[in-house]
């Protein structure tokens, strides 16, 4: 395993995200229109989590396939679609025999910054024709989160202890990597989506525990907590108002088809 593949976060405390992070998934929602899944179709939803938009996917008559990495994030998705099929996988390492109609994903590239080997697994598992639709953290996602964490470090002395583990690309650069693969883009936005957080005035702090003790993995609860605390005082007079925390979100949308045939 390379370093980069390292900085993937595989452990999740499945049940914890479906309670305090379903904002996830109901962003989706729109991307399943996008994706206009049909009856028969072969679906992969790549880094599918606990497989809400799976089953949203599975419900329009397609079937298919979640993988995610977090072993915790699959269990869930079994126990609560058993109807559906779910398998451990690395998306930066993912090689199938029968090919897909299409790759689905939501909130998951960003975590697999091998980006190439992740194009490379979901082109790999395309038919001719087959299309990707994804969404993700673009070009400066979560940006004053991730500065009030560095800053964070840097009162407490440990600044060599950050990590930035997301891949967050502009268009130009992730629709390079995507044609470089062979595929077509038909699409790539990027947009800002500020992000209303569950959980009142626990907001920041619960997606801190969640996501963003990712930056700095090696240190022990105890100094994580005490960063955490001093990051929400940081982002509170931007991002907190009234008993309600936003996230700089900032999505990057892309709808890619692998072309048929090579007319070049
Ligand atoms: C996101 O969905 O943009 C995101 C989630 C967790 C960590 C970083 C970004």
């Amino acid at each position: 395993m390379n370093d980069q593949k390292q900085m993937q976060k595989i452990h999740w405390e499945a049940n914890d995200y479906d309670e305090s992070m379903s904002f996830v998934s109901r962003f989706g929602d729109d991307l399943i229109g996008l994706l206009n899944p049909q009856v028969g179709e072969r679906i992969v939803d790549f880094g599918c989590g606990t497989g809400d938009l799976a089953a949203q996917i599975a419900v329009k008559g397609a079937q298919v396939l979640g993988i995610d990495i977090s072993p915790e994030m699959v269990e869930r998705a079994r126990e609560k679609y058993p109807g559906l099929t779910f398998e451990c996988a690395d998306g930066m390492n993912w090689n199938v025999d029968q090919k897909y109609d299409a790759v689905f994903s939501n909130a998951a590239l960003h975590w697999m910054k091998d980006a190439e080997a992740a194009i490379a697994s979901m082109t790999g598992g395309l038919k001719p024709g087959g299309r990707l639709v994804a969404e993700f953290g673009g070009y400066l996602n979560v940006a004053d989160i991730i500065y009030a964490v560095k800053e964070t470090l840097t009162v407490f002395g440990r600044e060599n202890m950050f990590v930035m583990p997301w891949y967050f690309p502009t268009i130009g650069e992730y629709t390079l990597l995507l044609e470089k693969a062979g595929m077509e883009v038909r699409s790539a936005i990027l947009f800002d989506r500020p992000t209303r957080l569950e959980g009142g005035d626990h907001g920041m702090r619960d997606w801190l525990e969640m996501f963003g003790t990712a930056m700095f993995p090696q240190v022990d609860q105890a100094e994580a907590a005490t960063w955490i605390e001093e990051a929400v005082e940081r982002l509170k007079p931007k991002q907190y108002d009234q008993g309600v925390w936003t996230a700089d979100y900032r999505r990057i949308r892309i709808h890619a088809v692998i072309p048929k045939t090579n007319k070049t």
